[in-house]
């Protein structure tokens, strides 16, 4: 966890990371571990449902739907055979909230799992889990073993008549099986390709059958509920958002790694409180949330409390908890083009908006970002990127525009000084950029033509040198080699 300040972070999700052996069930017992299920098991399947639809806890994969309302669903389909999945799929680069949890307190989703499924009436659990994360994988598999051994999962357990038991399912890295149904059809064994809703798996899921899919952190969030009470948790956040979120801070910021604060916390404190701001006294530019579908905040949004809807209202959302935060050297072209490049790679390519679409967003970004963009060019990236977001079928194609249309907004004018001054403000991307030396400040020490690659500079000792812009390949060597500031990049 970022070790600055605790003063901002509340822990709930990650209660127990890092504070107990997350191999030992002795140790979780200690910190009151299955008591949640033993006293869950003394309720009505619906009186467990309702405690987690008054909680207010909502999905913290993504979509944050509410997570009482899904059980509900589930609880009133019947069925002979009914499923819940625990979603460790993780596929947000940079983002390893789940892992963390299952890592650091694996017996709290396990216990989680099994209150659902007694919730739902299910008797049996999945964790699809990616195969990438070995120790998650061992820790969780001796949670398993150890509460089966105990009588935790199983048979009867505390003598309640309520059978229960977990099974791992492996993912091997594809972000698109991450999404529920996509994740279902690879449970059964076949291609990791989403289908469309309705059907939801809450109504025909897995074998067909009434199956909950939920995320680690939703789930770890379930024992402390049922213990502590919905009206403990739903009086920490926002209105319309309970609870805690745990986000995993990259990019340019002081303290990198996991914080959980409560809903409602403003970015500004999760980025200058918390995070320590942008290192070596840069500037803050914008932070990414919600990975690859969400999109950037700058400035105008550091006073915005924290929440699902806050987020969706800025062209952003909250997603699994990935933030990454960008400073004054970051090019936001650039930015949305990284983006993009990744959910290219895993569209799935069952349907054309997303399959094509992605790759001519991705030509018209990379257009731009050479310095051979037009004015056109900003009126088609909007307009594809509108067409893709209401015609894709999942949700990958449906937030796959979200990097672009948030940063064309916001930053507008760095799209514009593309296209129209073919200039890059803040001097990323090569094509556009110029290295001129300037001749008052020229000592002529030499030092930069020893380390031009291509012979590009020259000059006699003690003399101003001069760059052959035909030959320069725009390295930047030159410029980080001189000690006299005059090299000047444009
Ligand atoms: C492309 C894509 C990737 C997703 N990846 C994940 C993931 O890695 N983990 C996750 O919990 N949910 C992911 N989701 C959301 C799931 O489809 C689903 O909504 C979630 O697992 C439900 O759990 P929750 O209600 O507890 O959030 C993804 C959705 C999409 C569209
Ligand atoms: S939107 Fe993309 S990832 Fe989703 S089904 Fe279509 S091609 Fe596959
Ligand atoms: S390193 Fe700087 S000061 Fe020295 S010759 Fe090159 S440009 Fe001039
Ligand atoms: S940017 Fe690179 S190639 Fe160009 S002059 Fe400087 S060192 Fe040489």
């Amino acid at each position: 966890m970022a070790a600055t300040t605790d003063i901002k972070q509340l822990r709930i999700a990650t209660r127990n990371c890092g504070f107990i052996d997350p191999e030992s069930l002795d140790d979780y017992i200690a910190v009151r571990g299955y008591e949640a299920l033993a006293k869950a098991l003394t309720m009505t399947p619906a009186e467990v449902v309702e405690i987690i639809k008054v909680a207010g806890l909502r999905g913290r994969g993504g979509g944050g739907f509410p997570t009482g309302v899904k059980w509900g669903i589930a609880l009133s389909n019947a069925a002979d055979q009914k499923y819940i999945v625990c979603n460790a799929d993780e596929g947000d680069p940079g983002a390893f909230m789940d892992r963390a949890v299952l890592e650091g307190d694996p017996h709290s989703v396990v216990e989680a799992m099994a209150i659902g499924g007694y919730a739902i009436g299910a008797t049996l659990g999945a964790v699809y889990i990616r195969a990438e994360y070995p120790l998650a994988i061992k820790r969780l598999r001796k949670a398993i073993d150890d509460a089966r051994a105990m009588g935790l999962l199983g048979k009867n357990i505390f003598g309640s008549g309520f059978d229960f038991d977990i099974e791992i399912k492996y993912g091997a890295g594809a972000f698109v099986c991450g999404e529920e149904t996509a994740l279902i059809k690879s449970m059964e064994g076949h291609r990791g390709e989403p289908v469309s809703k309705p059907p939801f798996p809450a109504q025909s899921g897995y074998w067909a059958k009434p199956t909950i899919v939920n995320n680690v952190e939703t789930f770890a969030n379930v024992p402390a509920i049922i213990i502590k009470g919905a009206d403990w948790f739903a009086g920490i956040g926002t209105a319309t958002s309970k609870g805690t979120k745990v986000f995993a801070l990259a990019g340019k910021i002081v303290n990198v790694g996991l914080i959980e604060v409560p809903m409602g916390t403003t970015l500004r404190e999760v980025i200058f409180d918390i995070g320590g701001g942008c290192p070596d006294g840069k500037e803050f530019k914008a932070v990414q949330t919600g990975g690859p579908s969400g999109g950037a905040l700058a400035n105008k949004d550091l006073d915005v409390a924290i929440d699902y809807e806050s987020l969706i209202a800025r062209k952003s959302m909250m997603g699994s908890g990935g933030m990454v935060v960008m400073d004054e050297d970051d090019c936001m072209v650039s930015v949305a083009k990284f983006f993009l490049d990744f959910t290219m790679d895993e569209t799935c390519g069952k349907c054309t908006p997303c399959r094509i679409g992605s790759k001519r967003l991705y030509e018209i970004l990379d257009k731009i970002t050479k310095g051979h963009g037009t004015k056109a060019d900003l009126a088609r990236l909007k307009s594809l990127s509108d067409s893709i977001k209401d015609t894709a079928l999942c949700g990958l194609g449906q937030t796959m525009p979200n990097p672009i249309l948030s940063t064309m907004d916001t930053f507008g004018h760095e799209y514009e000084a593309h296209v129209t001054q073919k200039k890059c403000p803040a001097h990323v991307c090569t094509a556009m950029l110029t290295y001129t030396i300037n001749p008052a400040k020229c000592t002529g020490c030499t030092l930069c033509t020893k380390v031009c690659p291509v012979e590009c500079i020259s000059g006699t000792k003690k003399q101003p040198h001069v760059i052959d812009a035909s030959k320069c390949i725009k390295c930047g060597a030159c410029y980080d080699k001189c000690k006299f500031d005059s090299i000047i990049k444009m």
